[in-house]
């Protein structure tokens, strides 16, 4: 139990009138009871909010998610049915920034820290898009926009890596991989925004592999056929490979087709996933002659490689859509080691 009586500390206070979120760190003197009363509240407004993987990490760093807002209603399901205590939106953005803001600071409560979260859509300007990237940007610079005009006291964007060299000059920002967070995936993504200082939690020698997050898939791998079964019968003029027991090395994780012809590109179980997108997942074995599929990794379990809960919930009206939400997220503890860091 705290008590007034313990010895004083310092802690961080945010103070009034300062410009930049950095500037406005204060420290102060005060004990232990007194800077529980201070310690200011974490307020978070969620922009293309999707099905809620920033709202999820913020959640978990202990904030308070006051808006969520996004212009999808199969996103928004998702994004209510797992965080129903915060406040969702259905708004087109992209207007009047003014307008905007007189909205958005409804939700805000006078004396709080408030951290402006957005992830506007990537489609153009990922380099899989066939779009023109500047059109992809026109949100990215709205919400650049919304932040200068209403100053949060810390702020971050989410977005593909190609949006970095895209960015008006002098934006901070850091790429992030997602396996650094311990997450099994290794997703890499620009952050931009002031304010915080992401830390990672995992090196790489302690990433998560595939296998860590979903152990049952083990013994559905080890009942794939032997090496003698799908090796004995291809003829002479295949090297006949080394013959162990059937490790999930000899099985792969197919996460995007490629020509005819071409090999898939892949991973082994033991590893961490490849950036998870709209695309399912294919666990198979490779074959000499002919791959042979296994199943499809699920959309529960990829939302698991994305860094949600085994618990959440995912409800669709048409299957499609879940994939699209579930493929769009922010991995949940990279969100949450932003806030984490908030200076
Ligand atoms: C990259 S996803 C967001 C992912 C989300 N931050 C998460 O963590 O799960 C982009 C989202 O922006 C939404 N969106 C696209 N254009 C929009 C607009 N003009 N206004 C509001 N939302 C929009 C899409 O519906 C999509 O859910």
């Amino acid at each position: 139990m705290i008590t007034d009586n313990e010895p004083e500390y310092q802690i961080d206070l945010w103070a009034d009138g300062k410009k930049s979120a950095h500037d406005r760190v204060k420290q102060m003197t005060l004990t232990p009871a007194t800077a529980l009363i201070y310690k200011p509240l974490i307020q978070v407004i969620d922009l293309f909010c999707g099905g809620g993987g920033f709202t999820q990490g913020a959640i978990n760093a202990g904030s308070q998610v006051v808006l969520a807002v996004d212009c999808w209603q199969p996103a928004l399901d998702i994004h209510e049915a797992n965080s129903p205590d915060v406040p969702t939106a259905k708004i087109e953005l992209g207007g009047s920034i003014i307008e905007t803001a007189i909205v958005l600071r409804r939700s805000l409560t006078s004396g709080c820290h408030f951290h402006l979260h957005g992830s506007p859509p990537c489609q153009n300007i990922s380099n899989a898009s066939n779009g023109d990237p500047e059109e992809g940007m026109v949100l990215v610079r709205w919400f650049l926009d919304l932040v200068e005009y209403m100053q949060p006291d810390s702020w971050s964007m989410e977005n593909v890596v190609p949006m970095a060299k895209r960015l008006p000059k002098g934006t901070p920002y850091v790429k992030l991989n997602s396996a650094d967070f311990g997450v099994p995936q290794t997703r890499n993504r620009i952050f931009a925004g002031e304010g915080w200082v992401a830390e990672p939690t995992h090196t790489q020698e302690d990433w998560v592999s595939v296998l860590d997050a979903l152990p049952y898939l083990e013994g559905e791998l080890t009942a794939a056929p032997s090496m003698v079964d799908r090796w004995s019968n291809v003829g002479n003029n295949h090297p006949f490979p080394t013959v162990t027991s059937q490790s999930p090395k000899q099985i792969r994780v197919v996460s995007r087709r490629r020509k005819a012809g071409e090999e898939p590109q892949s991973y082994t179980p033991d590893r961490p996933a490849h950036t998870i997108t709209q695309v399912q997942h294919i666990i198979e074995y490779p074959n000499p002659t002919k791959a042979v599929k296994i199943r499809s990794l699920t959309l529960q379990e990829t939302a698991i490689l994305q860094g949600f809960s085994s618990s959440m919930k995912i409800p669709y009206a048409r299957k499609k859509d879940a994939w699209t939400v579930i493929g769009n997220a922010v991995c949940p503890p990279v969100a949450e080691a932003v806030i984490r860091g908030l200076l």
